[in-house]
Formats: structure tokens, C-alpha cells, sequence
């Protein structure tokens, strides 16, 4: 007999890191002393300014449907906040928001894709994007952006992907997993290229903008090459930026056609997003800017504590990300050796398995993200579960034989 599931689920697989923190959440609870560096949002308190527009918001019964896809103040702050930011302009008719970036990504290749169409994905590429594709009809086009090139996309590699049916390229940075930020001129090569194929998109995935470390730079598609402006969507949001990962709001700006093909499939699911999360968003984008920076300086204060000491893992090497809050440390020196339980690390799932069973840390396997074999790391969390956690990772790697 068929299964009653639709064969669509039978393409895609639950996302792996909220696997991973279900795991350590679990072993946590059974009493084991587990850190979890899996879950990939800031371990910051959403400010308070943000929290009491929210509560203003229930309280002057702002608690019913609104616009499918987005109130209008919060699409004048979030125009006010792409020319501020960004250089860029766009109209309120040209923004949607969603309920967290996470539903605008889907939303758009929903909007978008048709079977046959080919999504080019550079890997390390964030979990949710290939089963997106998938679960839209479309075909993902893994295109392997290794440690050699800083975890960075190449215009010889973006050139040599493209066929007559890329409908999309999507493009992350600073990325989730690695952190590598692209520079303005390594953007300007992609984008270089991409003038030479005007059938192609750019959904351009920006949700770590704000945790990029001097000297590193941000920049955007639409910005460093304005002749791509319309076949851009950018796409971003509130959750990494101002720590709101709970309230679920995400927003894109482009064309107007792919806005309205947006707006028309959240109108037949979701509806709206939170009422209260908008207004408490626009608080986020028009309120003061403080957080950002506070915050920028503590992860990248992190991250120069995790770069030096997983360096001084034997057989680990740790690149130093431009970025977001991961790191993706190699441990191509690791594979092959044998853990005290007699385990053989073969793979880089292998070594995740044995690092939480033996030391009771939770990282996510390079598989998931599709380049092998890494690990990555959150460093989302306090510097003393950082450290306690790189000096079991030292341990770990010092044991493996
Ligand atoms: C690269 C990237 N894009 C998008 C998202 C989705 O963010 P949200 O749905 O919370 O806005 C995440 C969250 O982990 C991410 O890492």
C-alpha cells in the first residue's frame, strides 16, 4: 500500500541541528552535564525597549488580523531601514513580511519554482535551503565552496553551475555555517558574472548582516551591483539581529510581481504574522540601534576565544570567520583515529556522536550542511560554557589514538 504521506516529504528530512539540540536537551535531562552548541540563535535577552512596545501593543488591543503581509508601519521601517543600512530603495509595495525569515525563504521559492527549475546552493549551505527547494518542486544545484576559498563561492564555480534552467543563486553572508563574509570585490565576481545571465535570481539570504567584525564590511547584491536590482530579493530580519528568535518575524524586499506571488500564498496559509511581533519590530528597526553593537563585540570577542583555542585541538583546524556566530573547524587531522570506547571516527557524524557521548558536547556534523568533514559550532552561549567546551574538545581530539 502507498503511504498516506505525501511523496513531497518523502524528499526532504527534518532539519539536523534541531535534531542535535533535541538530543542534548534529552541527555540533559536524563542528568547528563551536556553544552549545547547546536541551536543557532543569540543567548541574549530581547531588549527591553522591543519587549514594551509589545506589551503596549496587547494593551491598545493592537491583537487583531492585519494586512496579509504586513502591517504598514512596519513596511515604512523597514524601507527607512534597507536606505539607512543598505543604500537601497525600495517602496512599502515591494516588502513582505513573513513569520521569520524562515517563511519568506520558503515562501519565495514556493512562489517561484517550477519542476525542473535549479537552485544553485553553495555548500556549506544553510540546512532548510536544498529541502526548500525540494519541498517547492524544484531541483537543488549544491555548488562546493571549500575551506581553500575561505568557504566562499568563486565566479569560476558560480559560472560553471549555471545552465538555462538556474532560476535561482542563493547567496549567505555572513553565512550560516561557516560565518565566511564575502568582501565587496569577491561579491562584485559574482555578480560580474551574473550580468552575463539575466535569467538568473538572486535571493539574497542577509539575516547575520549585523554580526560582521572589523574589518569586515558587509555588503548586499542589490547595493554592490545595482544592475541586478531587479531580479534581487533581499531578504532579512529581526531574529539574529535584535535577538528575537521567538517572535517570528522575517521580511524580503524585490520586485513587485514576486512580492505579490509571496503575499498571495501566505494569504491561502498563514495569514498574517504576529500582529504583536510587527509592532514589536517596528520598535526593533525605528527604536535605538544599541544592541547591535553590544552585541557585535561580545560574539566577536567569542569567537577569538573559540578560533584559538579549538586551534590548539590536535588534529583540528579552525579558519577565522568574517561573521554571524559559527565557526567550522576542520577535522580532516581526526578521521581515521579511534576514540577510547573503541569507536573509529570515520566520519564527521561519527565524531559529533562520540564528542556528546564521551564529553558531553553538542556540536552539529559538516554532513548536515553539506561539506565533510567539519563540525559546527554556535557560539551563541557564555564565554564560560565556551571555554569548558573547547577544553573538552581538546580533550577529546588529545584521546583519540
Ligand atoms: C542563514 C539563515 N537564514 C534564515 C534563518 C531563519 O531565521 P528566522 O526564521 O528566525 O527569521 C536562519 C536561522 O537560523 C539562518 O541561519
Amino acid at each position: 500500500m502507498s503511504s498516506f504521506i505525501a511523496e513531497s516529504l518523502s524528499r526532504v528530512k527534518p532539519s539536523p541541528t534541531i535534531a542535535v539540540t533535541n538530543k542534548a536537551a534529552e541527555l540533559k535531562a536524563a542528568g547528563k552535564d551536556v553544552i549545547g552548541l547546536g541551536a543557532g540563535e543569540p543567548d541574549f535577552d530581547t531588549p527591553d525597549n522591543i519587549k514594551q512596545a509589545a506589551i503596549a501593543a496587547i494593551q491598545s488591543g493592537k491583537t487583531k488580523y492585519t494586512a496579509v503581509d504586513g502591517i504598514p508601519d512596519l513596511k515604512k521601517a523597514i524601507c527607512a531601514k534597507f536606505k539607512r543600512e543598505n543604500g537601497l530603495d525600495y517602496k512599502p509595495s515591494q516588502v513582505t513580511v513573513g513569520t521569520g525569515g524562515k517563511q519568506v525563504l520558503y515562501n519565495a521559492l514556493m512562489a517561484t519554482l517550477n519542476p525542473g527549475d535549479e537552485v544553485l546552493i553553495p555548500a556549506p549551505y544553510w540546512v532548510s535551503y536544498p529541502d526548500m527547494v525540494l519541498l517547492a518542486g524544484g531541483s537543488p544545484v549544491v555548488v562546493e565552496a571549500g575551506m581553500e576559498t575561505g568557504f566562499k563561492l568563486t565566479a569560476e564555480a558560480l559560472r560553471g553551475a549555471i545552465t538555462p534552467k538556474t532560476k535561482w543563486l542563493i547567496f549567505n553572508s555572513p553565512s550560516n555555517p561557516t560565518g565566511a563574509g564575502y568582501t565587496r570585490a569577491e561579491l562584485k565576481a559574482l555578480t560580474d558574472v551574473l550580468l552575463d545571465f539575466p535569467h538568473v535570481w538572486v535571493m539574497t539570504d542577509d539575516m547575520y548582516e549585523h554580526l560582521a567584525f572589523a574589518p569586515y564590511e558587509f555588503c548586499t547584491p542589490a547595493e554592490v551591483e545595482p544592475k541586478l536590482y531587479d531580479r534581487t530579493l533581499t531578504v532579512n530580519g529581526v531574529s539574529k539581529a535584535y535577538a528575537m528568535t521567538g517572535w517570528r518575524i522575517g521580511y524580503a524586499a524585490g520586485p513587485e510581481m514576486v512580492i505579490k506571488a509571496i503575499a498571495k500564498i501566505q494569504s491561502q496559509s498563514t495569514s498574517n504574522p504576529s500582529s504583536i511581533s510587527q509592532w514589536a519590530a517596528v520598535e526593533a528597526l525605528n527604536g535605538p540601534q544599541d544592541y547591535i553593537p553590544m552585541s557585535r563585540e561580545v560574539f566577536q570577542r567569542r569567537r577569538d576565544l573559540v578560533v584559538s583555542m579549538l586551534n590548539q585541538a590536535a588534529g583540528i583546524h579552525c579558519p577565522t570567520p568574517e561573521g554571524a556566530f559559527y565557526v567550522y573547524p576542520s577535522i580532516a587531522g581526526c578521521i581515521g583515529k579511534t576514540a577510547p570506547s573503541g569507536r573509529k571516527i570515520e566520519t564527521d557524524e561519527d565524531f559529533v556522536t562520540e564528542l556528546l557521548e564521551s564529553e558531553g558536547v553538542a556540536v552539529v556534523q559538516g554532513a548536515a550542511f553539506g561539506l565533510s568533514p567539519f563540525f559546527r559550532i554556535s557560539y551563541a552561549t557564555s564565554d564560560a560554557a565556551l571555554e569548558d567546551a573547547c577544553s573538552r574538545i581538546q580533550r577529546f581530539c588529545a584521546a583519540l589514538k
